[in-house]
Formats: structure tokens, sequence, C-alpha cells
């Protein structure tokens, strides 16, 4: 029988044979990911890693059970002590939950976290859209300061402009206080009570439940029937309106360009105030890059102080996707700097041997056991990127050398082991 990977799930292999799975390949991951933790530690951020999975209450009561992401898409399962746990489908709530548990904010209330890794989330699968996929994300907490929402979008638009990435948007939007909020709820709901019977099945729905949703719909119908509704903005009261203001001075001062969209709210249920997403051409449909906003009220609900917090997180699927697309070109192969190559059975131990003392010499090295046809073992160097080739064959075991072909000038020369190690200090 034949196993397949499950739906909506894919592999980052070595090399990848096909230009549209590109993407998949483990080089590109490591050198992004390589590119992403310089960044955010260049702005003092501390990576923080969280198991895969958490109690599912955790999610609930961040994310709020209405949300898409809690109601539709989580991997809940019940483990063999028949507690629920949940494969996470985001990285805020663990981050909050272990600062909470460690008692870290008591000492030192003022944070700035990043963390990678994979997410889960049971949606249909579609290009940029997985069960499986992998976020890049920061959590800066204890600042309620506009300055600071201004430096967490500046990070996300230093990672890809890093990454030359261009024709991205800012898209931006302020959904006030959590009692700003509520307001604009009611009124939502109002002006959209008397038009339920034409809005979609899961909009009515959500209608009862949690008007505010109904804003991230993608059905035609609530789009239209949306358009006349009343914003957020015209109910933000006067110190969100100052904040929101002063956030969006701030990103004029960095020249980072913004568009408002009063309807953008974030399908997460505990933003507040700045909430913004970052958008590329490229992606098709699933063409958010990255997003995230502030949530001050979160650390309070979760059972810690009350401290006000920002973040974001991007896909890195889809940064990699709009990289390629865009004509980013495949990296460097960062391989064995020295292939070593015994020329038959009594050479292998040697080999070994000699491949050993390089590496702790500080050389990348590694073994051709192919065969002992050496034009094979050249194509493979020039495969891996090898600079040179250290040949060991009968002749060179009988007097204690090892043969160097230089790759790039086809030069041999014999050296013993010693003379081997500096000439090669010299040259790599
Ligand atoms: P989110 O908007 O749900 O926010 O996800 C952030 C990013 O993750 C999206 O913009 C997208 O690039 C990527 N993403 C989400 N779902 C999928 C999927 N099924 N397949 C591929 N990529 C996906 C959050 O997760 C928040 N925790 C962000 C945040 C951090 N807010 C404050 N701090």
């Amino acid at each position: 029988m034949k196993h397949q990977i499950p739906k909506g799930l894919f592999d980052i292999q070595p090399s990848t044979q096909a230009p549209k799975d590109q993407w998949r390949s483990a080089e590109l991951w490591s050198s992004l990911e390589q590119t992403l933790r310089r960044l955010a530690k260049s702005f003092n951020y501390s990576e923080i890693r969280t198991p895969i999975f958490e109690k599912t209450e955790l999610f609930t009561r961040s994310a709020g059970d209405t949300s898409d992401i809690v109601f539709k898409e989580m991997y809940t399962f019940e483990d063999k002590g028949k507690r629920s746990m949940t494969l996470r489908p985001e990285g805020t709530a663990p981050v909050i939950r272990s600062l909470i548990e460690s008692a870290t904010l008591h000492e030192n209330p003022i944070q700035r976290l990043f963390y990678m890794g994979p997410y889960f989330r049971y949606d249909r699968p579609q290009a940029g859209r997985y069960r499986q996929f992998h976020q890049f994300g920061v959590e800066a907490i204890g600042i309620a300061d506009p300055e600071q929402d201004a430096e967490v979008i500046e990070l996300l638009h230093r990672c890809l402009s890093a990454l030359n990435i261009d024709n991205i948007q800012l898209h931006i939007n302020s959904i006030g206080s959590p009692q700003v909020r509520c307001n604009y709820c009611q009124a939502l709901a109002n002006y959209l009570a008397p038009l339920k019977g034409d809005l979609s099945a899961d909009s009515q729905a959500r209608l009862e439940a949690n008007p505010l949703r109904i804003l991230d719909s993608k059905a035609p119908q609530d789009q239209q029937l949306l358009k006349g509704a009343p914003t957020i903005n015209e109910f933000l009261d006067a110190d969100s309106d100052r904040h929101f203001k002063r956030v969006l001075h701030l990103l004029e001062a960095l020249d980072i360009p913004y568009h408002l969209e009063p309807k953008l709210v974030r399908g997460l249920d505990y933003y507040n105030h700045t909430v913004f997403e970052f958008t590329a051409g490229e992606l098709g449909a699933q063409n958010t890059i990255g997003a995230g906003g502030r949530y001050d009220g979160l650390i309070g609900k979760l059972g810690g102080q009350d401290l006000p917090s920002i973040g974001f997180a991007v896909g890195i699927e889809r940064l990699l996707q709009t990289m390629l697309s865009q004509g980013a070109t495949e990296p460097a192969i960062d391989g064995p700097k020295l292939l070593i190559v015994p020329m038959g059975e009594e050479a292998k131990c040697p080999a070994l041997k000699l491949a050993s003392q390089m590496r702790q010499e500080g050389h990348s090295c590694t073994l051709y056991l192919k065969g002992k046809k050496i034009q094979k073992a050249l194509q493979y160097a020039d495969k891996i990127g090898a600079k040179h080739l250290l040949i060991m064959g009968e002749e060179e075991l009988k007097s204690q050398v090892v043969k160097v072909r230089e790759m790039s000038t086809r030069q041999e020369e014999s050296f013993d082991l010693e003379q081997l190690s500096s000439w090669l200090s010299e040259k790599l």
C-alpha cells in the first residue's frame, strides 16, 4: 500500500523537482528562518518556544468560541486521561500562558518575544492555505504607547523589505477599547437585523453570536449588504482616536505607507485598538502575508496581570511563495566544502578518520561512498558545491598522503596529513 500525506499538509525537502514546489525546499526555509531570527534579535526580541498542543480551553478563552478558528478549525482531541487538547492554531495565547505560568511578568513586565514553528487549522486547503502551516510571530508586552504599535509594524515591514518583497500593502484600522467594540457590535447588529434573511447562512448564525465576524465574510451577498453598514471609526472614543492618530503619524514618520481599512476587524476576538494586515498581490485569494494587532485585555483574561500587548504573525509559506513569484533567486548551496573519496575498501576506514579529523579542525566535509569512479565523484562534488576532492587510493595509502584536487582549477597535489591541514586552513 502506498502511503500519502494527509490533505492540506506538505513536506519540506532538500530539493524539489518542479519550480512550483520550490518554496518547499529546505535550503530556502533555513535561510529565511535565519534572516527572520536575526531581524527579531536586532529589535531586541528574544526567542520563546511553546509546545505544539495545549489544553483546549486556552484557545476557546483567548480567540473566542465564536471565532472561525475555534468554532470550525481546531484540531481537538481527547488524550488518554480524557482531557481535551488542541493542536495550537496560533501562537499568541500559548506565549501568554507560558509567561503567566512562569511568573516572568511579575519580575519583568516588559517582554519582547519572537517565535517560529508549525500551527494547525482545519480549513479547506488551497494555494497559500494549509492545515499545518508555519508562522514567525512576535509579541511585545507591557507597553501601551502608540510608539510600541509603530515599532511592531516597522519590524514586520522590515522583515518584508529584508526579503526583497515588494508590492506589499499595509491595511490598518482601530477597533478601539473593549467598550467601543461592544457599542459598535450593537449598532452593527441593529443595522443587519432587518436584512438577516439576505445574509449568508454563516453570517445569519453570527448575527446573534458575534456580529463583528460578519465583516470578515467573503460571501458576495454579505459584502453587498455591508456597504451601507456603520464603521467602527464612527464609534471611537477620544482616547482610542488619539492613540490611533498617533500610530498613523508615527508610521508616516517611519516612511511606512498605509491604507485605512474601516472594515478590518481581524478574525480573533482578543484584539482591540490597532489592527493591521500586510497583503501581497501575488498570493491570490489568500493574500494576507502577515497580520496582528493590540490585545490589551488578554493577559488579564487568561489570569495574569492587566498588561497591554501587541504582536503579529506572518505565514512562512506565504512569505516564500511571494518571494519566489517575485523572482527571488535560489540561495547558494551551503554544502560541505570537502568531498573525501576512498578508492576501495581498504581506504574507507582511513577516509572516515580523515573526515573526522577535518571536521574537528572546523572544515565541513562528507564522504563519497558510491564506488571508485572518479568521474562520478567529480559530478557529485559539483552537485553539492564542494571546493576540493580529497582522494585516498592505494598509492596514497602506501605513501601516507592524500591527493587533493581543486575543483575550480582541476589541479592536483599530494600532501601528508600535517601539510594538508595547514594548506586547507589557508585555502578555505
Ligand atoms: P492570523 O491572522 O490568524 O493571526 O495569522 C497570521 C498569518 O498566518 C496569516 O496572515 C497567514 O499568513 C498565516 N496563516 C494563517 N492561517 C494559515 C493557513 N491555514 N495556511 C497558511 N498560512 C496561514 C494570528 O495567528 C495571530 N496570533 C497574530 C498575532 C500575534 N496577533 C498578535 N500577536
